[in-house]
């Protein structure tokens, strides 16, 4: 059975943006940076091969050097960083796309290897998560994190702010901001990561702080319209909190007073259950006035039923644009997808990159 997808190919107003369908490219981390965490050429070829989604967002892009957590991840604070990704987001826009930023700050999930001076990451406690990263050898257990000083946070507040002025100068349409997957932001709203005893812990309302101030220190520099975010209420990256449903109902209410164009939401585990935590997310849609980017584990059927019942304004896809630069293209004539071939989804060249082939190639 068919179900009828109009309400994918409809376009929708995204705060100062204007996107002509549903269907948003989420970001996926490569690792293929060049020397000093560039984006490569390859990279421009990438993303302008997948310019007819809505939007793009890009991989999660370091805001600093300590932010950084995995080999080859790009960065977004270097010169030589904002050059390499004007070429991207040149490419983008020549080829009728839309890309926002997707601005990442790792926190403890990180290893001493890819630390400045080889130090231990920050979090927000010395408590190391059971997770891996991805080094030269291949994946590995990260590192023993360091609580971070109350002093240095305002150092990571401008990180933002910095980060989000180079994006500007490298021509991206807006930011998102990476508060989800067990990184940073989300490691100090959750009590299972954050056992802080000054004003960035404890209660619910210290917990959100930090991400509430990365969004206000991204909004000196954006409007409004061009600024969303990215949240992940269930347990991932070994960060979990005791009463997600409270948390994020605090966290979304409070992104609502800054006015933010969208929250991009993934819904469950990421990659993994949907049903993994016990949280309203339709009711944290509707406390919301901006608009709700849905991700995870969807398909083209679920995502028009989502989009045509009102309970997402556009869908977010990983996997599927990894495999199909044009799933646009396929979704509207319902036609077969390419497979996505995990084993060149970290690291490498261009194969599992820019050689899937669109419809007219496979023909
Ligand atoms: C990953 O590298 O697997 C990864 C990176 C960023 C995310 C989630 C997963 O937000």
């Amino acid at each position: 059975m068919s179900v009828d997808a109009d309400a994918l190919f409809q376009p929708f107003t995204l705060g100062d943006l204007t996107l002509p369908n549903r269907l948003v490219m989420a970001p996926l981390t490569r690792n293929r940076a060049a020397e000093g965490d560039v984006a490569r050429d390859i990279t421009a070829t990438y993303y302008a091969q997948r310019a007819s989604a809505g939007l793009l967002i890009s991989e999660g892009s370091q805001i600093s050097h300590q932010g950084q957590g995995y080999l080859r991840t790009p960065g977004i604070y270097s010169p030589a960083q904002v050059a390499h990704w004007r070429k991207v987001t040149d490419a983008v826009h020549r080829a009728g796309g839309r890309i926002l930023i997707q601005l990442w700050h790792v926190g403890r999930v990180s290893h001493t290897s890819l630390q400045p001076g080889g130090g231990a990451p920050v979090g927000p406690s010395p408590l190391r998560a059971q997770t891996k990263t991805f080094l030269e050898e291949g994946f590995a257990e990260v590192s023993e994190p360091r609580a971070l000083d109350l002093s240095e946070i305002p150092g990571i507040l401008r990180d933002y702010e910095n980060a989000a002025r180079n994006a500007k100068e490298a021509g991206f349409d807006g930011v998102e901001i990476h508060a989800a997957n067990g990184y940073l932001l989300d490691q100090f709203m959750k009590d299972g990561s954050n056992h802080r005893t000054d004003s960035y812990g404890g209660s619910i309302e210290n917990r959100a702080r930090l991400t509430i101030e990365a969004a206000e220190a991204v909004l000196k520099v954006w409007d409004k319209g061009r600024v969303g975010i990215r949240l992940s209420p269930a347990k991932v990256n070994d960060t979990e909190d005791s009463n997600p449903q409270a948390l994020f109902s605090h966290v979304v209410e409070k992104l609502d007073g800054l006015g933010l164009a969208y929250i991009h939401m993934i819904e469950g585990a990421t990659q993994g259950d949907r049903n993994a935590v016990d949280v309203d997310y339709e009711g944290l849609r509707r406390s919301f006035r901006g608009a709700y980017i849905a991700n995870n584990g969807y398909s083209r059927d679920m995502a028009a039923e989502a989009v045509a019942s009102g309970n997402a304004d556009l869908v977010a896809f990983g996997r599927l644009f990894i495999a199909n630069p044009d799933l646009v293209e396929r979704f509207r004539l319902n036609a077969p997808l390419n497979e996505p071939d995990r084993a060149t989804f970290y690291g490498g060249g261009t194969e599992g990159y820019t050689e899937y082939p669109g419809l007219d190639e496979a023909a």
